[in-house]
């Protein structure tokens, strides 16, 4: 088992509605946040090392986040980083159609991450295409893929979605910080995703947040919490 002090800083990054929501039931892409929330989210893009979703996630979007103003550019640059930040995705499925805008992106580095089992079948479908990282026998083991990241230099991890993904990596103990938008929206439904879903977060929810900044823009309230120390973990869990 590694250590904590393998892991790279990882922030959760959340768009939520006032019903708690992040998404509606049909689970298409969000987007309901103002051009506040997207300025913000584009500097924390400009933060990472890399971008972290769960595949459904990818599926819903078709795409990822780039840096684009000049400012943030720029400061990537003093910091001796790339322009963008590596893309990671995590599939068991491997169903992530070569077709989508994701893969035609030349200025964007992307990764899959995956089992062991699914390593040969994976590197044959996204040769050329993007990087597999498959660790973990018949699940993904994050202990190893965060280790992996720190190993890289890649120090600044934005979990970026969705509730499933976020909900095993909180379960786990992985997450430092959260940052919430929440927008002045209800979607209600029973089956609309959630920032923590599936069934491990609530046993194994680890670590007491505390409220670092909270400001008020328009009608929105973008907060940031942030979580103690944890322990290390035993990680190789998923909540569906
Ligand atoms: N409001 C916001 O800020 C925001 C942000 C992001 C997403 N969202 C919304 O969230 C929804 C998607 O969330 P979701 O909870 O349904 O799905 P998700 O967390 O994005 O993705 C779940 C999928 O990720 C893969 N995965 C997760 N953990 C894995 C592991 N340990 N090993 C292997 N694969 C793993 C699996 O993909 P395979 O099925 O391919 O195996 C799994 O089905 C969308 O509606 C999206 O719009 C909202």
């Amino acid at each position: 088992m590694s250590n904590r002090r393998d892991w790279p800083h990882v922030r959760l990054m959340m768009a939520t509605t006032l019903d708690g929501k992040i998404a509606t039931s049909r689970r298409e892409a969000a987007r309901f946040g103002s051009p506040e929330d997207a300025r913000r989210l584009e500097t924390q893009v400009a933060w990472a090392d890399v971008l972290l979703f769960g595949a459904a996630t990818l599926r819903a979007y078709g795409t990822t986040y780039r840096v684009r103003r000049e400012a943030l550019l720029r400061l990537r640059q003093r910091r001796r980083k790339p322009p963008q930040p590596v893309t990671a995705v995590v599939t068991s499925s491997l169903d992530l159609p070569l077709e989508m805008p994701f893969f035609a992106r030349q200025d964007v580095p992307r990764v899959i991450i995956t089992t062991e089992s699914e390593k040969d079948r994976a590197t044959v479908q996204f040769c050329g295409l993007a990087e597999v990282i498959a660790r973990g026998a018949s699940a993904v083991d994050w202990n190893a893929v965060l280790a992996e990241f720190k190993t890289r230099g890649l120090k600044r991890v934005l979990l970026l979605g969705g509730g499933h993904l976020n909900a095993e990596l909180l379960s786990l103990g992985c997450v430092d910080e959260v940052c919430v938008t929440v927008s002045p929206f209800v979607f209600g439904g029973t089956d609309a995703p959630t920032i923590a879903d599936g069934n491990l977060a609530a046993k194994h929810w680890r670590g007491e947040p505390q409220l670092r900044t909270s400001k008020l823009v328009g009608e929105e309230v973008f907060c940031t919490y942030r979580f103690r120390k944890r322990s290390p973990i035993n990680s190789s869990v998923r909540t569906q």
